[in-house]
């Protein structure tokens, strides 16, 4: 054998042992189950009381090397008998009583009740270790079986005498390489068979050594954040965060997938590919995702009973190879909420929902409503307890958070605990009022905001209003420019008349009034529409008067103005003197000079709007 051992007792120390009582065991059956990544090392003790003194504590023995990996240990006994034998387990704690041998870790059962003289009881003790089969070699190719080593002693190690005992070995297969050989030792398929040894000292011991292939997912989380959120409203939601790492042999030489996917278990013995979780019955809205997203290679299956997911990660798991990935589900809360004597309690499964996972660190929170007190936790088994607070959405004071930490955890801790707390049901109407108030402001803010709007639609109403004012106004300007067009015209006359006194050309002066009353005519043709539009438009309600006034007393000067200028004309045809001209005109003159300052001071006023 080219490997080394470290064997932490050897000697058979019967000298120094003390003398703890008068027990013997007068039968002992042990089975080391190795089908798995963990040990687990179930023994039947028949313990007898030899002595006088009643007994009341049985004490055993692991050496150090098995006590540090030393996930969990039960000792139980049956009471009753045929179909009413129940198992009750006993207290179990580590002791240190004066004059053992070294590098052994005691522990001491106590007794339902006290064994007398002659009196016997039978006792099972299940100890599970992780950690403790030892690849060996420590690396292997992707083709290569994982090969691993298992230490123990072919004789229970006990402070006791043994009458008679026995021991089974059993492996995940019948393929193994080496097994250690004492006399009474036999295969049988995947078992190796130690014994019958009878008559045994204190302390017996002899190494065996089994290396044997075990190609079973070495999945290990090397920590787990299981996050198990109540809400009153009806759901548990559970979020776990994982991350594994295969723990066996170390993989060497480079992977191949192209040869994996060929031949997966052939060309990939030792690794992994899936994990199943086993998820409460009635989980819904389960997801799978890593640090890339979700992962859609997961199946989920259900029934009444249980949901099954099964995870798949995106590249096997050979030994060494890390993962992390989230789990998350949501669950009934009538399934795992319940009351009891004024207090609500929360009864959920402390471990690991994935088959066969080793957990080195696990670690529990329990998210309460907010507004829970008089918190308290009942575990069967110790943990480290604390407490946080969470704070999310719409949260005040923040949601208390129950933390357990355990490390070293097998499936066997997949036990229920319970976290009491008492809870207000006006705190459950604490979120939903601030929804409501919360709603409300949001009707105010809406309404506000309607307003808003509504002014924002009197303001583009405005906006219309501000552009038919301004139509206005440009129609205004044109009324005005018509005006002083037709005042141009009216101009042009005057002056045909000035030059018909000076000239004596009717024939000129008839043209010119041809023209001008061309000109006029056309002018108030333009004018006519824009008249009828301010007249009917309310914003030019006000000016409209003034506008009216103006076109009337243009008029008027027009006419007048045409009958100075006929009357004129027809005094040079009758050749009138210049003096008679003038006296008819005159009359007329001062009322055109009045008109045309009339109209003047009109535009004046209307071009000030
Ligand atoms: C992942 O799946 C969950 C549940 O099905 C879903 O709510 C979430 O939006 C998904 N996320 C992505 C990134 O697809
Ligand atoms: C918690 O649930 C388990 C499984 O349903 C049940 O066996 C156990 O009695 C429950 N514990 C309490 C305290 O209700």
């Amino acid at each position: 054998m080219g490997f080394r051992f470290e064997f932490f007792l050897v000697l058979i120390s019967i000298l120094s042992a003390p003398v703890l009582s008068d027990l013997i065991l007068s039968k002992v059956d042990r089975r080391i189950d190795l089908t798995s990544q963990v040990v687990r090392i179930a023994s039947t003790l028949k313990v007898e009381n030899t002595g006088n003194d009643v007994v009341s504590e049985v004490l055993l023995a692991f050496p150090d090397h098995q006590a540090k990996n030393m996930a969990y240990l039960k000792a139980a006994s049956n009471v009753g008998k045929g179909r009413s034998k129940t198992s009750v387990s006993l207290s179990v704690k580590v002791v240190h009583p004066k004059g053992m041998p070294p590098a052994l870790t005691l522990y001491s059962v106590t007794l339902p009740k006290g064994l007398g003289k002659k009196e016997s009881f039978t006792l099972d003790i299940l100890a599970v270790l992780t950690h403790s089969l030892q690849p060996f070699p420590e690396e292997i190719t992707q083709a290569d079986a994982q090969l691993v080593m298992f230490q123990d002693s072919a004789y229970y190690l006990s402070p006791y005498e043994t009458k008679i005992q026995s021991l089974s070995v059993v492996l995940p297969s019948a393929r193994y390489e080496f097994y250690t050989k004492i006399h009474n030792t036999k295969v049988v398929d995947s078992e190796i068979r130690y014994g019958p040894y009878e008559n045994l000292p204190p302390f017996s011991y002899s190494p065996i050594v089994v290396h044997f292939e075990n190609n079973q997912p070495f999945a290990v989380a090397q920590r787990l954040v299981r996050e198990i959120e109540i809400s009153h409203w009806g759901n548990v939601q559970v979020t776990e965060d994982y991350d594994i790492v295969h723990g066996g042999a170390q993989i060497k030489g480079g992977f191949s997938r192209i040869d994996y996917q060929a031949r997966p278990y052939v060309r990939g013995a030792s690794s992994f590919r899936h994990l199943i979780a086993r998820l409460p019955p009635r989980a819904h809205s389960v997801y799978y995702r890593d640090q890339i997203g979700n992962i859609s290679t997961s199946h989920l299956r259900g029934d009444s009973k249980k949901t099954e997911l099964l995870i798949e990660p995106r590249y096997p798991m050979f030994g060494g190879w890390k993962t992390s990935f989230t789990v998350g589900y949501g669950l009934p809360l009538r399934d795992f909420l319940f009351e009891s004597e004024g207090k609500r309690f929360l009864n959920f499964s402390f471990g690991c929902p994935m088959d066969g996972v080793v957990i080195d660190d696990l670690i529990v929170k329990v998210v309460l409503p907010e507004g829970s007190k008089d918190i308290s936790v009942s575990v069967p088994f110790p943990v480290m307890q604390l407490q946080e607070i969470k704070y999310s959405h719409l949260d005040i004071v923040g949601r208390p958070v129950v933390v357990l930490e355990k490390t070293n955890v097998v499936p066997e801790y997949n036990l229920h605990f319970q976290v009491y707390y008492k809870f207000n049901n006006l705190s459950l109407l604490r979120e939903p009022m601030m929804l409501v108030f919360g709603f409300f402001f949001l009707f105010v803010a809406c309404i506000v905001y309607m307003h808003a709007d509504m002014s924002i639609s009197k303001s583009s109403a405005s906006y219309l209003a501000k552009l038919q004012w301004d139509e206005v106004q440009a129609a205004v300007q044109q009324v005005q420019n018509n005006m002083n067009r037709c005042l141009a015209v009216h101009d042009k006359l005057e002056a045909s008349l000035r030059d018909l006194s000076r000239t004596g050309d009717v024939q000129a002066c008839k043209a010119a009034r041809k023209a001008a009353d061309g000109l006029l005519k056309e002018l108030s043709k333009e004018l006519k529409p824009l008249l009828g539009f301010l007249q009917s438009s309310p914003q030019a309600a006000q000016l409209w008067p003034k506008i009216q006034e103006l076109v009337g007393k243009e008029k008027e000067l027009q006419e007048k103005l045409m009958l100075k200028h006929s009357t004129v004309v027809d005094s040079y045809e009758k050749k009138s003197g210049g003096r008679e001209i003038e006296n008819r005109v005159a009359s007329h003159q001062q009322k055109l000079t009045a008109l045309r300052q009339e109209v003047d001071d009109l535009l004046d006023i209307i071009s000030e709007i």
